[in-house]
């Protein structure tokens, strides 16, 4: 960022508080529904429902918490809700939140040294954080549920009161949180305390049906092949949706497939057969989905080795499906 951009401390304590819900409805409005669909569509597909909860929420001033299984298109359906809306320049800001999360990192702070010496409206004097960039636009606070509660607490003052505290420094911020997580159940996540999951408004993002999954997976993974001139065989991408179906609904999983994954097995599985001058065969797909999907998913194996033979039995099962489907296939 450049300095230029850094607001002065003397600017922050003179901010006048935003009336957010108006500030998005306006942008809401002003583009109209379906030009907001539109929009999003030209990256993600099938969530135009989802998309409705989200603004209905932000509309009245509601903060978003996007809930759903991995890599199934959360960060990048809030990532483009927001860049759509456009509130500002940039029109959101985004953190990565980890487990180490400090609430100065939040916040910001103020450089003793600096202020010292160069006096407290040095650009340097003070580096603002997130919580204070965001005001009038988006936060988009990417896998939440890796916040530690003392980072929670930071967050849940400047909800709660619009005004965060820095070194004593009362600074105004208004804006609405889009946040993503995983569900509960994942590892290595924290629950959300009561008083900041009660200023959420949750909306659940699940696989999406068989002719949507589809859809995006010969879309997303024509996208990585088309520069070597590569097509998806549609049988490949017929077999894994049905691999969805079939690990979707398994008890033993506790993380099951992510989209991403699929995106990848089967790009991979295409341009490993480019590499060896020959025709991609479903049996490429399977040891690509034995890779990438066997790092994703996780349940009651006792070893890696019985993962991947999970994968490759649910995979053969899903041929099978597809072969009854009538889909054209080859070994
Ligand atoms: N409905 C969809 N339409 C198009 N692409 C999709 C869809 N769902 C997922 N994808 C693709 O899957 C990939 C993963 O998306 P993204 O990183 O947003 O998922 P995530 O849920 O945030 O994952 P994680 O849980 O790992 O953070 C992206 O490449 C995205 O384009
Ligand atoms: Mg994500």
């Amino acid at each position: 960022m450049e300095l230029s951009v850094v607001p002065r401390l003397a600017e922050l304590l003179k901010r006048s508080p935003l009336d957010m819900k108006s500030v998005v409805s306006d942008a809401v409005m002003r583009l109209g529904v379906d030009r907001i669909l539109g929009e999003v569509r030209k990256t993600l597909f099938g969530l135009d429902d989802v998309i409705k909860d989200i603004l209905s929420g932000v509309m009245v001033g509601r903060h978003v918490l996007v809930v759903g299984p991995v890599g199934i298109g959360k960060t990048t359906l809030v990532e483009s809700i927001a860049e759509t809306l456009g509130l500002g320049d940039p029109p959101y800001i985004e953190v990565a939140c980890h487990s180490h999360m400090t609430a100065t990192e939040l916040t910001g702070d103020i450089d003793i040294a600096v202020a010292l010496q160069s006096g407290l409206d040095h650009p340097l004097a003070f580096v603002p954080g997130p919580l204070v960039m965001a005001h009038g636009k988006f936060l988009i606070l990417d896998e939440i549920n890796r916040l530690n509660p003392y980072s929670q607490a930071a967050l849940l003052q400047a909800l709660q009161e619009h005004y965060i505290y820095i070194r004593g420094f009362r600074i105004r911020t208004d804006f609405i949180l889009l946040a993503t997580s995983n569900p509960v159940e994942y590892s290595g996540v924290y629950e959300l305390s009561e008083a900041l999951a009660d200023r959420l408004k949750v909306v659940e993002l699940d696989y999406p049906e068989k002719e949507v999954l589809k859809f995006v997976l010969q879309w997303k993974s024509k996208e990585l092949v088309s520069h070597l001139a590569l097509s998806v065989p549609s049988l490949f991408v017929d077999v894994m949706a049905n691999l969805f179906a079939i690990l979707s609904r398994d008890v033993k999983l506790e993380v099951g497939p992510s989209i991403r994954s699929a995106i990848y097995s089967l790009s991979t599985a295409i341009t490993r057969a480019l590499l060896e001058k020959r025709e991609p065969s479903i049996a490429d797909l399977k040891r690509e989905v034995v890779n990438n999907m066997g790092s994703v998913i996780r349940g009651t194996f006792s070893s890696d080795r019985e993962k991947a033979e999970y994968l490759a039995k649910k995979f053969d099962e899903a041929i099978l499906m597809s072969r009854k489907s009538g889909e054209q296939w080859k070994r």
